[in-house]
């Protein structure tokens, strides 16, 4: 069964298709990364202006690669929020139309869900139950998974989602976006005790905040602005910063071992792709005796195999949608 699975939820248009929710037949991302870079984060009116344009390009690459045409489609999986409206609503439309044009099925995806089941792509698959950290810019969640649609969140972020705060320090360090991959690069030369920054434990909370982390590494950078010139000094607050979040978002999921008893993690999102999170969440599963599963880092950030990977277990279930199936920024798992 072929699912072409969309996703227009940020600034990337992407397209795939997924063979019996799990074999990955061609999967395209086409990146605004260009777009965005010189305002240091995403336009949201320029964003849905280049999903109009790349949409038909990217669905049209996804189908050739795969080798189909959308005769060989069983269904339509398209990311139907949380997200940024004005670029949903060019996704959503664009299967809607030709779902209708073509009698395809279609079927609306919770970007958090496809995140989630981006692990389902890999050869290696968790069993239920199993705890679920998603970190990426828009989101910061951990998410107890006890089954298909069977999802408790059992804490958020505050403020800020991890990937964001990876992106708002970029920015200010003048490294620009997205700020994940130029910190993960640059903390591999840094010293990771050059600087005390904080954590936010938020005791008795599976809760996250990184607004303050933010805050602390503004300060130190105000104080001598001529300091951003200085490749040592941006190499130890890159190597403090992501200590930092990388300690809040191992213990969590630690607490959360111990709290509930269950010995499987997922990490999905972004900001499982940064090498110091893998290299320490893989330690803590090992003291654990837990079984840590790290979807490859082009699963991890947003791609639109996973949503048709989400989207099949769906239109099993025989939850599909109508043409009146409308986006939601904010649309809760
Ligand atoms: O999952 P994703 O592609 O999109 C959202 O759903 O938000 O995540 C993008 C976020 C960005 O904030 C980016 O800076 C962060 O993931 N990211 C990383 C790394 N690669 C991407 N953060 C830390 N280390 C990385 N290697
Ligand atoms: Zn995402």
């Amino acid at each position: 069964m072929n699912i072409l699975g969309i996703d227009t939820s940020c600034d990337d248009t992407s397209a795939a298709v997924v063979s019996g929710g799990e074999e990955i037949l061609s999967s395209i991302v086409s990146s605004q990364t260009e777009i965005h870079n010189k305002y240091g984060g995403i336009v949201p009116e320029l964003a849905s202006r280049r999903h109009i344009e790349m949409i038909w390009p990217v669905v049209h690459e996804a189908l050739s690669a795969a080798n189909i045409s959308f005769d060989a489609v069983n269904a339509i999986a398209v990311c139907c929020g949380p997200g940024l409206i004005g670029s949903l609503l060019v996704g959503c439309g664009f299967a809607k139309a030709a779902g209708y044009a073509r009698n395809i099925p279609l079927v609306g995806v919770n970007h958090l869900e496809g995140h989630i089941f981006s692990v389902f792509l890999e050869k290696d698959k968790p069993e239920f139950p199993f705890l679920s950290l998603i970190a990426s810019g828009g989101h910061t969640s951990l998410f107890l998974i006890s089954g298909f649609g069977q999802y408790k969140e059992l804490g958020r972020t505050r403020d800020d989602a991890a990937g964001e705060a990876y992106d708002k320090v970029s920015k200010l360090l003048g490294l620009g976006y997205p700020g994940g991959p130029q910190i993960d690069r640059l903390a591999s030369e840094g010293d990771s005790g050059a600087f005390d920054f904080p954590r936010a434990w938020l005791h008795e909370s599976f809760d996250f905040s990184f607004s303050g982390l933010k805050t602390a590494v503004k300060l130190v950078v105000g104080k001598d602005a001529g300091l951003l010139g200085n490749p040592a000094f941006l190499a130890d607050i890159a190597a403090s910063f992501q200590a930092s979040v990388v300690d809040v978002l191992v213990k969590k999921v630690e607490w959360a071992i111990i709290k509930t008893g269950i010995r499987t993690v997922v990490l999905s999102g972004g900001v499982a792709s940064n090498s110091g999170q893998r290299k320490k969440i893989n330690e803590m599963g090992r003291e654990r005796e837990a079984k840590v599963f790290l979807p490859s880092p082009a699963l991890c950030t947003d791609n639109a195999a996973m949503i048709a990977s989400a989207g099949y277990y769906h239109y099993l279930a025989g939850d599909t949608a109508a043409l009146d199936l409308n986006p939601r920024a904010y649309l809760k798992l």
